[in-house]
């Protein structure tokens, strides 16, 4: 079976080049709407999504995910938006509740011409002290705890092919 919802999702790749040129206002307010309608256990809307644009903490945060895997790269590509997603770690499916946010996002970014890519380490990042030290000066709680992010851009290549998918991947009883 075909339909464009299926489409897109055998379509979408992760994104590791991005042109510098910024994504719509239009644009990151749809992504960030897809988000919050992503489910989530018991309803209980755990995750806090932060869009990051001001150059002054997209440089801090790639610092702060970089200096996690002990190098000076930039980890979110040249992506012109960076956009974190952290839940309440008291709620005890933080981790798929901001999983379901992140892929809702990531598709619907596709969906719009865009690209994306999961970035991880935002639990690393936002259990150190840091870490708890932006979430104080965002005037955010420190109860919460990284699920991960997705850069977001336009995509400066081709996206390429999907690898094949593993045998046995689907078992039907
Ligand atoms: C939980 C998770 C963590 C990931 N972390 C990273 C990451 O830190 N950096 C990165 O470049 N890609 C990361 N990715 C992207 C995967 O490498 C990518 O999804 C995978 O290679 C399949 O490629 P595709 O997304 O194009 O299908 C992550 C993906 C997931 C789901």
């Amino acid at each position: 079976m075909e339909n464009n919802f299926l489409s897109l999702i055998k379509t979408r790749r992760s994104v590791r080049a991005y042109k510098p040129q910024p994504v719509p206002s239009e644009a990151l307010d749809a992504v960030l709407e897809a988000g919050t309608y992503a489910p989530t256990g018991g309803g209980r809307q755990s995750p806090t999504i932060i869009a990051i644009t001001d150059p002054k903490y997209r440089q801090e945060i790639a610092r702060l995910n970089a200096e996690v895997m002990g190098n000076n790269t930039d980890p979110y590509y040249g992506a012109p938006v960076v956009i974190l997603v952290l839940a309440d770690g008291s709620a005890n499916t933080f981790v798929e509740d901001g999983s379901c946010v992140l892929e809702n996002m990531m598709l619907t970014a596709h969906a719009l011409g865009l690209g994306t890519v999961w970035v991880h380490r935002e639990r690393e990042i936002f259990d150190s002290e840091s870490g708890k030290a932006l979430l104080r000066e965002w005037k955010l709680p420190e109860t919460l705890r990284g699920v991960g992010a997705i850069a977001l851009g336009y995509p400066a290549k081709e996206a390429g092919q999907p690898a094949a998918r593993k045998q046995n991947y689907i078992v039907r009883i």
